[in-house]
């Protein structure tokens, strides 16, 4: 399957009213315009300035409650560990660990972040495939749940360090099982030319070597293949090659105890069909009932995306002999995924008049001095004044924490609804943070 585009086919793409109507904690009202969870986007952006990062907390909170039903209806043992690279907003890691979720972590920082929003240690796995010695010291200082190894390499390195301690590490081997996840060529990680995981064909013998080094304790085995993955077969395929090595290990005299199943479930930025939590946990069942073990989930995307917007007010119209250009105050540096995966994201109007207004195509570009700061080619969008306000959906995911300051500009504001009540739950930068690191050399 072909990576989603930001190169529209306006008869193809959802219309806003498709879009809003596949989305219910967004909803027009004809005099206060877009609202998130019954609170007017436009108060917000009045209030806070654009760009701002607007999260339904209670589309989170229910995102969550249904992928965990779905894992609980297959009657096996699963738990859930939020990605954290997602969005790591303390506030979306309270959500979770108020939820009983765990974390999937990446570094130092996301460990120590997700501590401190009170994620327990115990629920904690470390993923990645380059933990320094410092983190994996940490990972060991903090005992966290499980540490995901992904190569020979590594696991020398922490039996080393374990050892040191006089403690032991419970460690998963990460296996690459060369499946195409059939997602963008950047976030799929399960092929066997991946930098990812620990090749198939060698996870037996480095198991077994696993089991006799000092400071380790294998307890079971991991793979992620990707994200943004909208069918059910490559999953199929991965699981297959997992519960056969977990098998040929136990025929080995091994324990296996855990099998952690990544993340990865897409979401329909564009409408798509894509794979439901219920038909994911129906594969895990189908490969993995037979053989008595604790799973493992790592979501971010599906659980955080769907749930945020990105705000965004309109420069100005560049009209050209082409399509305009709609000049947003946002840009590639504050929501970097279509420069980066050509990624499809709705936009929409703010205003409910604008809204009904008939469609044309335009060009949705940011103001950073690059051709790749565009969001949108060829979208039908009805026309849109200046000062008009856009959001972005979608944005929950690999919005915020892919931010960079490029062009000197600072990183937005974001802003937390619940119960139909919102609060700022990160500043937007000042503008003085722009050198307050910088030192002249003497
Ligand atoms: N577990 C591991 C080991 C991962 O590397 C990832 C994501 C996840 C879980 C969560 O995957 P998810 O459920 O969110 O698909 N920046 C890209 C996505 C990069 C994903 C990296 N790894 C994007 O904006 O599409």
């Amino acid at each position: 399957m072909a990576a989603a585009s930001h190169r529209n086919d306006p008869t193809t793409d959802p219309s806003i009213h498709d879009l809003i109507a596949g989305r219910p904690w967004l909803r027009y009202h004809a005099m206060d315009g877009l609202l998130l969870d019954g609170v007017p986007l436009a108060a917000i952006a009045d209030a806070v300035a654009t760009p701002t990062w607007v999260y339904s907390a209670a589309t989170m909170r229910a995102r969550c409650r249904a992928l965990t039903a779905a894992m609980t209806e297959t009657a096996l043992d699963v738990s859930t560990h939020y990605a954290v690279k997602a969005n790591d907003s303390l506030a979306v890691l309270a959500l979770f660990a108020a939820e009983a979720v765990g974390a999937d972590v990446v570094s130092g920082g996301e460990l120590l972040k997700a501590r401190q929003a009170g994620i327990p240690a115990s629920r904690i796995v470390y993923s990645g495939i380059g933990k320094s010695a410092a983190e994996l010291r940490l990972a060991l200082a903090h005992d966290v749940g499980q540490i995901n190894v992904e190569s020979a390499e590594e696991l020398a390195m922490l039996s080393a360090l374990a050892a040191a301690d006089g403690i032991t590490a419970r460690v998963a081997l990460r296996i690459n099982p060369d499946v195409d996840a059939a997602t963008n060529d950047k976030i799929a990680t399960g092929r066997a030319t991946d930098k990812f995981g620990i090749a198939h064909h060698e996870a037996a013998a480095l198991y077994a070597q696993a089991a006799s080094l000092p400071g380790i304790r294998p307890v079971g085995l991991a793979t992620h293949i990707g994200s943004q993955i909208l069918d059910l077969a490559p999953y199929r395929d991965a699981f297959a090659r997992i519960a056969g090595l977990a098998q040929t290990l136990r025929r080995n005299g091994l324990a296996v105890e855990t099998v952690d199943c990544g993340g990865g479930l897409g979401i329909a930025y564009r409408n798509e069909p894509a794979v439901s939590p219920t038909a994911l946990a129906a594969a895990m069942k189908a490969a993995f009932h037979n053989l008595d073990l604790r799973l493992a989930i790592e979501p971010g995307r599906w659980l955080v995306g769907p749930a945020g917007v990105l705000l965004a007010s309109v420069v100005l119209v560049k009209r050209t002999a082409q399509q305009p250009f709609v000049v947003l105050d946002a840009a590639m540096n504050d929501l970097v995924r279509p420069a980066m995966y050509d990624a499809w994201h709705g936009i929409v109007p703010l205003s409910a008049t604008d809204a009904l207004a008939p469609p044309r195509p335009a060009t949705v570009v940011g103001p950073v001095c690059e051709t790749g700061d565009t969001f949108a080619r060829n979208r039908a969008l009805p026309p849109l004044a200046g000062n008009a306000c856009v959001a972005i959906l979608d944005a929950g995911a690999y919005g915020a924490v892919m931010s960079s300051t490029y062009n000197a500009r600072p990183l937005a504001a974001e802003v937390w609804v619940d119960a139909e009540r919102w609060s700022v739950i990160r500043d937007r930068q000042p503008i003085e943070a722009l050198w307050q690191r910088d030192r002249l050399p003497p």
